[in-house]
């Protein structure tokens, strides 16, 4: 499944036409990233925008953050839903500050140990805060794999989820991790959407098997009933 021209194209592609003025992009301060990735596990960008801004005046640090009560970290929250995000983002801060000094570990495994922060979350705050090469695996990724690579069992089936976590880490470049787990973000979400994908921008066309044999429309298959 190694392909360094996959990384190459997707690397380029973000470098030229992806997003790189969103408030959590240019900085390496993982306590930034994290709070992002959190805030955009469930909800769109455009929502997350004003509340992350306001989050970061009132808890400017983790050591701000973990200190403050549970009810003033909830009151900042209310209105971004999904609450249980809120109760670990503020128990996860406690952790950071007493096992960690108030650093983030660089390390995806110790970050995927601490509350609210599942495997794909602890790829994508390692790569942008300390550029680990590691892979990323949510709902975007996968449309985008089950496209270009024509997989057409369930994403959500166990096996199938496991062959993708696979080529991932398989697909991972050298250098300029940042770019790329951006890249495939960013792929997904602006070209690569579900209902209307925009093939003829897309810097995969020539390699998409659901493109070359007409399947962009049915893949990622459905769940089966
Ligand atoms: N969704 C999850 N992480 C993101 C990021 N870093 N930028 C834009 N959308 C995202």
């Amino acid at each position: 499944y190694a392909d360094p021209t996959f990384s190459a194209a997707l690397i380029a592609w973000q470098k030229q036409h992806g997003r790189h003025t969103l408030p959590w992009q240019n900085t390496r301060d993982a306590y930034r990233v994290w709070l992002s990735e959190i805030m955009l596990q469930q909800t769109q960008v455009a929502a997350v925008l004003a509340y992350y801004a306001r989050f970061l005046e009132r808890f400017p640090t983790v050591a701000d953050l973990a200190a403050a009560p549970v009810e003033d970290v909830m009151a900042q929250w209310s209105g971004l839903g999904y609450y249980t995000r809120a109760r670990n983002l503020h128990k996860c801060a406690q952790r950071v500050v007493a096992e960690y000094g108030g650093v983030f570990p660089a390390d995806p495994a110790l970050l995927a140990d601490l509350p609210g922060i599942g495997r794909s979350t602890a790829a994508a705050i390692t790569a942008f805060s300390y550029g680990t090469r590691a892979a990323i695996m949510d709902g975007n990724v996968k449309r985008v794999f089950a496209r270009v690579f024509g997989i057409d069992t369930f994403p959500g089936e166990r096996r199938t989820e496991e062959a993708m976590w696979r080529r991932a880490e398989a697909l991972l470049p050298e250098a300029d991790i940042e770019s790329y787990t951006q890249g495939l973000m960013d792929l997904g979400a602006t070209l690569c959407t579900r209902s209307s994908p925009d093939c003829p921008r897309c810097p995969m066309q020539s390699r998409c098997v659901a493109y070359a044999t007409g399947r962009v429309a049915e893949l990622p298959v459905r769940k089966p009933k």
